[in-house]
């Protein structure tokens, strides 16, 4: 089995993930087949002991629960250590340049997971890191989220090539995320926001252009009735993201995009209901959405789990 997964696959060694707009359609697949793989086959010694000997640092400057702790538990599933910072505790905390930072930490450990504010920072860690930076989550990416999201549509709907994947809310991350694997994949979004938080314009295009080479499509909208009509996943999350909490007057904006069981009727009868967590219940969702029988969110937390011993495994392992 192990065999034949390799033999298929496309060499990734060495890669980073700071935004899956590096990443081409058949490294995403790729890295999907895998993980689907090593879902279904938890206990193969070759994958367990994969990265024995190694070690990966995990850097978090906003809090974190499931992505702290999947990762840590990839990396121990394939035989390395995480070795995990915090931020304020760091030099980093104490303004030490990241371009420094970046340099020290690569003659220690062999990759950086990073969750931080600003996208540019990790970019900046990327340019001088001489290992791979995983991007676990900045203001304009959230790559290892989609990844997953997009194993649990494959798992769910069957397939994601023409799949119809619907967001609504803020054009936040996750936003810009889902139009960029969706464009790779060959899957129809649409994005419903307000105008005043709509995706950044220029993902919007990137996306567009992708989606033309492979069959898909990017749509941009207002009206979240016309986005999830006839999906087949319809996807939410919090209106206002991490060190923006006391943004009321985005809150009430955002009022008309809940995901409610009246919206989710306009989607197909077979959609799945996606959110990266946590949820507020009774803001972007209601509490009868993310507890119902189309919720697929904790299927969705597990396969982040899947899809980053996948990525840890194709660009680490010395197979
Ligand atoms: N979805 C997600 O990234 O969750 P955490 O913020 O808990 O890592």
């Amino acid at each position: 089995m192990v065999e034949r997964l390799l033999a298929n696959e496309v060499r990734l060694q060495g890669r980073s993930v700071v935004s899956l707009k590096d990443w081409s359609p058949t490294e995403i697949k790729q890295v999907l087949m895998t993980a689907k793989w090593m879902k279904a086959n938890p206990k193969v010694a070759e994958i367990q002991y994969a990265l024995k000997g190694k070690s990966v640092a995990m850097i978090f400057e906003l809090p974190s629960t499931r992505t702290r702790v999947s990762f840590q538990v990839a990396i121990q599933s394939l035989g390395a250590a995480p070795v995990i910072l915090d931020w304020q505790d760091s030099q980093l905390g104490r303004g030490e340049p990241i371009e420094d930072t970046a340099r020290v930490l690569s003659r220690y450990v062999e990759a950086l997971v990073v969750r931080a504010r600003n996208h540019q920072m990790v970019q900046t860690l990327q340019k001088w890191a001489t290992i791979p930076v995983f991007n676990a989550l900045t203001d304009a990416a959230h790559p290892f989220q989609v990844l997953a999201d997009a194993l649990t549509i494959w798992e769910h709907v069957g397939y994601l090539s023409g799949a119809k994947l619907a967001y609504v809310g803020d054009g936040n991350n996750m936003a810009n995320s889902y139009m960029i694997i969706g464009a790779k994949l060959g899957m129809h979004v649409r994005v419903a926001c307000p105008v005043e938080w709509s995706p950044a314009a220029d993902v919007v295009a990137y996306a567009q252009q992708e989606a033309e080479m492979t069959g898909g499509s990017i749509q941009v909208m207002t009206d979240p009735e016309q986005a999830v009509f006839g999906a087949e996943a319809v996807a939410t999350d919090v209106f206002v993201s991490m060190g923006n909490e006391d943004s009321d007057a985005k809150r009430s904006q955002l009022a008309p995009y809940q995901v409610n069981a009246q919206l989710m009727a306009k989607a197909k009868p077979t959609a799945i209901f996606l959110h990266c967590l946590p949820a507020h219940r009774g803001e972007e969702v209601t509490e009868e959405v993310l507890e119902g029988r189309q919720s697929v969110v904790f299927d969705e937390a597990e396969n982040r789990l899947h899809v980053q011993k996948s990525v840890l495994y194709h660009t680490l392992s010395e197979f």
